[in-house]
C-alpha cells in the first residue's frame, strides 16, 4: 500500500559517518552543522559516530537541532564481550539513534537478520531508537530476487511486533548504490520503498519511517524526497561535508 508522506511521518536526514574522523575534524563539521541546521526546513537531522566520538557529539549536539547515535550495538547487556559496546553505554551518552545491521555489518562482520533483530529489540529495550538497515546485493538484483531478500531481512524484524515497529526506523539501502556514485533511481527506490511499507500493517505503515540510503547527495536528494514512501536519507559519504549535508537536508 502506497501512501503519501504524512504529518505523522516527519522527514528524517541522517549522516552515517562510518569509520571516519577526528576530533579536529568532527568539531568543525558539527560547529558547521549545529550553525546551518535550520536549512532543515522541518527535517530532523542526525549523526551517527564511531563510538569514541560519542561524547565528543554529546558536548557539541546538545540543546541544537541535531541527534546523535551510534553505528552497531551488542545483544548483550553488559560481561565478558571484549570489543562490544551496549545499549547503555550508548544511553550515557545520550544517543538517540543506533543502526542495526548496516549492510557493512552483515557483509564484513557476518551480521544474520536474526542477530539484528536480536540487536533491534536490545536497543529499544533500553529506549534507543533502532534504524534497521535493509538491502540487497547487485547480484540479487540481477537475479530478480529483490522483493525476496528483502522480505527475508525483514522478516525478524516484522516478528518484534507492533510496539516495536512504531518506534523504529528502516533504512533500505541496495548494497550496489553504497559508496559507488551509483544511486537507486528514486523509481528503483520507491518501488522497494512501497514493498516493504506493504510489508507492515496498516497502522504501522501509516507511521514507521523508511529512510533511503545509497550515494545520496543534494543533486539527487529532493527527486529521492518527492518519492511518496521514502521519508528521509541515510547518508554516508556526503555526511561528512557539512554543506553538502544540509543542502540534502534541504531538498
Ligand atoms: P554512501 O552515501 O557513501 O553511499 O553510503 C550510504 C550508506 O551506507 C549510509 O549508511
Amino acid at each position: 500500500m502506497t501512501q503519501r508522506p504524512s504529518q505523522s511521518r516527519t522527514r528524517l536526514v541522517m549522516g552515517n559517518w562510518k569509520m571516519n574522523g577526528s576530533l579536529l575534524a568532527n568539531a568543525a563539521l558539527l560547529q558547521a552543522l549545529v550553525a546551518g541546521a535550520s536549512r532543515a526546513r522541518g527535517a530532523q537531522l542526525a549523526v551517527c559516530a564511531p563510538f569514541p566520538y560519542l561524547p565528543q557529539l554529546q558536548e557539541l549536539l546538545a540543546g541544537s537541532l541535531i541527534s546523535w547515535g551510534a553505528q552497531d550495538v551488542s545483544v548483550h547487556e553488559q560481561g565478558a564481550y571484549t570489543g562490544e559496546v551496549s545499549g547503555s553505554m550508548l544511553r550515557d551518552f545520550a544517543c538517540t539513534w543506533v543502526l542495526c545491521g548496516h549492510s557493512e555489518r552483515r557483509a564484513m562482520h557476518g551480521e544474520s537478520s536474526s542477530l539484528v533483530a536480536a540487536k533491534t529489540s536490545a536497543a529499544l529495550a533500553l529506549g534507543l531508537a533502532p534504524v534497521v538497515c535493509v538491502g540487497e546485493t547487485l547480484a540479487d538484483r540481477d537475479a530478480g530476487r529483490v522483493e525476496q531478500v528483502i522480505a527475508e531481512q525483514l522478516e525478524p524484524i516484522l516478528g518484534l511486533g507492533a510496539a516495536a515497529l512504531n518506534k523504529l526506523v528502516l533504512a533500505y539501502e541496495p548494497v550496489w548504490a553504497i559508496g559507488t556514485g551509483r544511486t537507486a533511481s528514486p523509481e528503483q527506490a520507491q518501488a522497494v520503498h512501497g514493498f516493504i511499507r506493504s510489508a507492515l500493517t496498516r497502522s504501522e505503515a501509516g507511521q514507521t519511517r523508511i529512510l533511503y540510503g545509497g550515494s545520496v547527495k543534494a543533486a539527487n536528494a529532493a527527486a529521492l524526497f518527492s518519492q511518496p514512501d521514502i521519508d528521509g536519507a541515510l547518508v554516508g559519504g556526503a555526511s561528512l561535508v557539512a554543506d553538502e549535508f544540509l543542502n540534502i537536508a534541504a531538498a
